[in-house]
């Protein structure tokens, strides 16, 4: 991989994918090899959205490789709240680290901010844009899980409109030539952006409002959480919330060997029922954020390393 910074998920190919994905399967196999692998490094965290997995797992990864993080810490006990910019934030931050991972509520923002700084910097999710590295730690986990990325009837369910975890996650499976289903509410159907994409990589895609007629077709079925933050009324949020949601009587339609998966939080998409079936992917799916993130983390740092020399 030869990137500076990974801004959005159209960036990667298929080659980006697979480096990565090979490396992070070396590292989760010998994770000791990579111990003091970046002892002197620093990841600097600006986060300006609220994250459990992703924020964590980003600084499990760094100090797995041997680094530590610098925090910004909450928006309320930062500069922002005095009103600086992100990219005067951003600039100071890079003084203080050897690579930078941003989540913001604007979309666009990291492809901004990455213009202003020459440390590496990670899109850990810009609004209803992108989320690159979920998506990759997502196809870790369909590789490992579905025995491969290629040939999969991949459903996607749920927020389709808001949520950057499927626009990053649809763009990047046109690379291993999925079929994929998108199921959701007409108003929560894939953004024109998106669909565009779609269209210009020739990707085989179709649109439902229900899942029942596709569910025994599929290999993975990927659910999401409908985005409430990003609804602009309450109300049009609370006339979906509730719906599409699966449960042990949903999937007795799917085939044995489907691979449920979800970015989470859930909230009630995903029956807690599920959870102890073998369906049920999402927990190992967030796990595997750690050597995903590592095996990036390694890369982009190695990059940053070579153009200093
Ligand atoms: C997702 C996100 O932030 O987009 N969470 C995550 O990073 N795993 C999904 C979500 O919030 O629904």
């Amino acid at each position: 991989m030869r990137h500076e910074h990974l801004v959005t998920a159209k960036q990667l190919s298929r080659d980006d994918v697979e480096a990565v994905l090979d490396r992070a399967a070396e590292i989760a196999a010998n994770p000791a090899a990579v111990r003091e692998r970046h002892a002197d490094k620093l990841l600097g965290l600006l986060f300006f959205e609220p994250s459990t997995r992703t924020k964590m797992s980003f600084e499990t990864a760094i100090k797995r490789l041997g680094g530590d993080v610098v925090d910004m810490g909450s928006v309320d006990s930062s500069s922002v709240k005095k009103g600086e910019s992100l990219a005067d934030t951003v600039r100071v931050i890079e003084g203080y680290a050897d690579a930078l991972v941003l989540r913001h509520p604007q979309e666009g923002s990291a492809r901004m901010a990455s213009e202003f700084v020459d440390v590496p910097l990670v899109n850990a999710g810009d609004g209803a844009g992108h989320h690159p590295t979920q998506t990759l730690l997502d196809l870790y986990t369909m590789r490992e899980a579905a025995d491969g990325l290629d040939d999969l009837t991949v459903g996607i369910m749920g927020d389709l409109k808001y949520g950057r975890t499927v626009h990053s996650l649809a763009n990047v499976l046109t690379n291993f030539d999925a079929r994929q289903h998108f199921v959701s509410p007409e108003s929560l159907k894939l953004p024109r952006s998106v669909r565009y994409d779609l269209h210009e990589a020739g990707a085989k895609v179709r649109q439902h409002t229900d899942l029942e007629t596709i569910l025994p077709e599929l290999d993975v079925l990927y659910v999401t959480r409908i985005q409430r933050e990003r609804f602009p009324d309450e109300n049009e949020y609370r006339a979906i919330a509730g719906e599409y949601q699966i449960d042990a009587d949903t999937l007795e339609q799917a085939s044995d060997d489907l691979v449920v998966m979800h970015p989470l939080p859930r909230v009630d998409e995903i029956a807690p029922e599920i959870d102890e079936t073998d369906y049920a992917h999402y927990f190992e799916q967030a796990h595997n954020g750690v050597p995903v993130r590592m095996a990036l983390l390694d890369m982009l740092l190695e990059n940053a390393r070579g153009d200093e020399e």
